[in-house]
């Protein structure tokens, strides 16, 4: 079956939110180190981003390493940014010739120097591209942000500068890390994993669910294909009848 071919383009998310998970089993199963999974895991995101390209999807989101995250072994964890700045190194031409925005989300300051300076130079390089955003979720978590916009609200409400009457959605909204972004419209995860951890929370309210076995370096563009032709099979009714 063409998965490709059957996806209706003018019912296309426009915002698909990724939760890479499974890396250190897929390494496992080969009976190496769990670090050999996130080697093999920039594969899958290439792919992604090539296959939303494609199809003209707006934004992409991953979820790359969360608040928690940092409590994994210091080895696994420096590896891992190592990773980080090699991946986003390598890709960066590919992504400005492809049209796309490169953007993050989550405490970036607590990322080693050397990510924050890739990270930078990449957003900067791309930062005129239009067709694709991806945004990458490193040391993010939904409390972390969550706290943190509550936190800058007070700051200014303390200040006089927004009346506690006009917090409304929107304006909390606009205190988030995702501002200036539309809700994901499908939120995939991978590995067989059934919960969120901590990702997006605010933002997937009304976002549809995909759960799919496959473990995040054996994701592919055929597997893109067919969460998004679930999503495209779905009634989103959003509380109506
Ligand atoms: C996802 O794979 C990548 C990150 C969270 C950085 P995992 O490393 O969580 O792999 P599993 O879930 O242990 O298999
Ligand atoms: C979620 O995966 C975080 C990322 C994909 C970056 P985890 O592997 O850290 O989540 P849990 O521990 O299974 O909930
Ligand atoms: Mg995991």
């Amino acid at each position: 079956m063409d998965f490709k071919q059957n996806i209706n383009k003018n019912k296309l998310p426009k915002h698909i939110a990724i939760i890479m998970d499974g890396n250190g089993r897929w390494a496992r199963q080969r009976g190496e180190e769990r670090i050999f999974g996130h080697e093999n895991g920039v594969r899958a995101v290439r792919e992604t981003v090539e296959a939303a390209g494609e199809l003209g999807v707006s934004y992409l989101t991953f979820y790359a390493f969360s608040t928690e995250n940092w409590c994994r072994p210091q080895k696994e964890i420096d590896t891992l940014m190592e990773l980080l700045v090699k991946a986003i190194h390598n890709e960066t031409p590919e992504l400005i010739e492809k049209g796309v925005r490169l953007a993050t989300i989550g405490d970036v300051e607590s990322l080693p120097e050397k990510c924050r300076k890739e990270l930078a130079d990449a957003i900067e390089k791309t930062s005129h591209n239009t067709k694709l955003t991806v945004t990458v979720a490193l040391s993010y978590s939904s409390h972390w942000e969550i706290l943190n916009a509550v936190k800058d609200i007070a700051q200014q409400v303390k200040e006089g500068k927004i009346n506690p009457e006009d917090i409304d959605k929107k304006m909390f909204q606009s205190f988030l890390q995702t501002q200036g972004m539309p809700d994901p419209d499908l939120l995939i995860r991978t590995s067989g994993e059934l919960r969120i951890s901590n990702f997006l929370l605010w933002q997937i309210a009304y976002s549809e669910l995909y759960f799919t076995p496959v473990l995040w370096p054996d994701f592919g563009k055929k597997h893109f294909y067919q969460a998004i032709l679930d999503y495209q099979r779905r009634e989103r009714r959003f509380g109506k009848t």
